[in-house]
């Protein structure tokens, strides 16, 4: 069975890094159609709720948990959808580790016999994680279109 490697807080909310386990958990069926409900289930434990790479996780890993709402920042302003849908598709790792972020095109097809659903899956949460863009990047990003769409 495929797995996916989720880390339980032992104790309270204030525990120290050291008493974090990664712990291999079956991966659980969500809505394919909930861009948002997918993030909370299976990518808040890693890159937090709100997607700055804080989630309950991140100290127990080998790298930090990418910040996915500096994602269009980083990018001169534009959201790299290309490179996300890619990130997400991945289908094998050549270092099997739970340290690192799980593959999730395996998992998400390992659920459904159905591909459709996995690309149905993948798309909802490419467009949840550009929601989660931080907005002076989109203010801006829109001020910039309307300008070129005003021909200035
Ligand atoms: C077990 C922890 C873990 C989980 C769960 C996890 N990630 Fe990640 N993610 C990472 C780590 C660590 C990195 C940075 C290193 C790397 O790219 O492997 C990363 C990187 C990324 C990147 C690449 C950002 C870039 O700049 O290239 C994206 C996009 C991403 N994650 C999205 C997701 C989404 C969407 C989910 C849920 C379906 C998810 N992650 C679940 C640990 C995780």
């Amino acid at each position: 069975m495929r797995t996916i490697f989720f880390v339980t807080l032992l104790g309270s909310l204030l525990v120290q890094a050291q008493d974090k386990q990664i712990k291999r958990v079956p991966i659980a069926q969500t809505s394919p159609a909930s861009g948002k409900a997918m993030f909370g289930e299976y990518c808040a434990v890693c890159h937090g709720l709100e997607g700055t790479g804080d989630g309950p996780a991140a100290a127990a890993l080998k790298d930090k948990p990418a910040d996915l709402t500096a994602l269009a920042a980083k990018n001169g302003g534009k959201f790299p959808e290309a490179h996300i849908y890619t990130t997400l598709r991945q289908v094998e790792s050549p270092i099997h580790s739970s340290k690192r972020m799980p593959v999730w095109g395996s998992l998400f097809s390992s659920i459904t016999t159905n591909p459709a659903e996995t690309q149905m899956r993948i798309n909802n949460l490419v467009s949840y994680v550009r929601s989660l863009q931080k907005s002076t990047v989109l203010a801006s990003s829109h001020a910039a279109a309307d300008e070129a769409a005003a021909g200035r």
